[in-house]
């Protein structure tokens, strides 16, 4: 098992949602694993938690109720094997998403409390580019962006790497393909999302892999267990497993 000295974190974002960050977290973290690496994978959707309904996981404690009552935040994590740790967000809390100073300090002291002990942390972030995203994109060491070829995703997205650059002196961002039907027509929708990122904001997008569109992901969704088990060999896990592989040479 690799062993380093601190975690290196990703976030997962898009700017649009439904495009398939979470989905692409979960089975992330388990492609990670199943190479020797130990992941913590946390719920940024503070306010719309959806990590826990996809892994049909019993929360007690996640994070909302640790920055309000205090409680150990290393109580909250929930194994899902050995090295799978993850840690739950709460739903149906607008609040959440607009996290403030005091928030946002106790954000980073529990996940530093927690982190220690894992080679990868994956924030899988919310929509938009509200605090509460900005603030997970800018803990995060490396900001993995899901686009999808609609072109509202590339717009939205562009938001939020102008966003993230202006205020956050992000210059980097990595980008992900969901959804992909066809490489060349899907990659050309890409590209005009990295010309613009470079002639307008002056920064460098390196694309890392697409995942096609497969029916086994909404197949896993709905039995709320990864595809990457419940279909190994499926298209979109054999993806996963290239863009882990990818991640870990990053
Ligand atoms: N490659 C794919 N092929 C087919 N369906 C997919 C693919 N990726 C994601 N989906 C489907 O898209 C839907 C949205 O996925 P998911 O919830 O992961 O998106 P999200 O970006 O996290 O959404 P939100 O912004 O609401 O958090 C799910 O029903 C999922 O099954
Ligand atoms: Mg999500």
């Amino acid at each position: 098992m690799t062993s380093k000295a601190a975690p290196v974190i990703f976030s997962i974002t898009s700017g649009k949602g439904g495009v398939g960050k979470t989905s692409l977290s979960i089975n992330l973290a388990y492609a990670l694993i199943h190479k020797g690496n130990r992941v913590l994978l946390v719920d940024g959707d503070l306010g719309l938690a959806n990590v826990d309904v996809m892994l049909a996981l019993s929360v007690q404690i996640n994070i909302r109720s640790i920055l309000e009552s205090g409680t150990d935040p290393l109580e909250a994590v929930v194994y899902l094997e050995q090295n799978l740790g993850v840690l739950p967000a709460s739903s149906g809390v607008p609040e959440m998403v607009n996290l403030g100073p005091d928030e946002q300090a106790g954000l980073a002291k529990m996940l530093k409390t927690i982190m220690s002990s894992f080679d990868y942390v994956l924030l899988d972030t919310a929509a938009g580019i509200g605090p509460s995203v900005l603030w997970f994109n800018s803990f995060a060491d490396h900001n993995l962006l899901v686009l999808n070829p609609n072109p509202t995703s590339l717009t939205d997205a562009y938001a939020l790497i102008k966003t993230m650059s202006k205020n956050h002196k992000r210059n980097q961002f990595f980008i992900i393909l969901n959804y992909v039907r066809n490489d060349h027509e899907d990659l050309k929708t890409y590209e005009s999302l990295e010309q613009a990122s470079k002639k307008f904001l002056d920064l460098e997008l390196k694309y890392i892999g697409a995942v096609p569109e497969d029916d086994e992901v909404n197949m896993a969704v709905r039995k709320q267990t990864p595809f990457i088990k419940n279909a190994p060999g499926c298209k979109a896990s054999q993806a996963v497993n290239a863009l882990a592989e990818k991640l870990m040479r990053l």
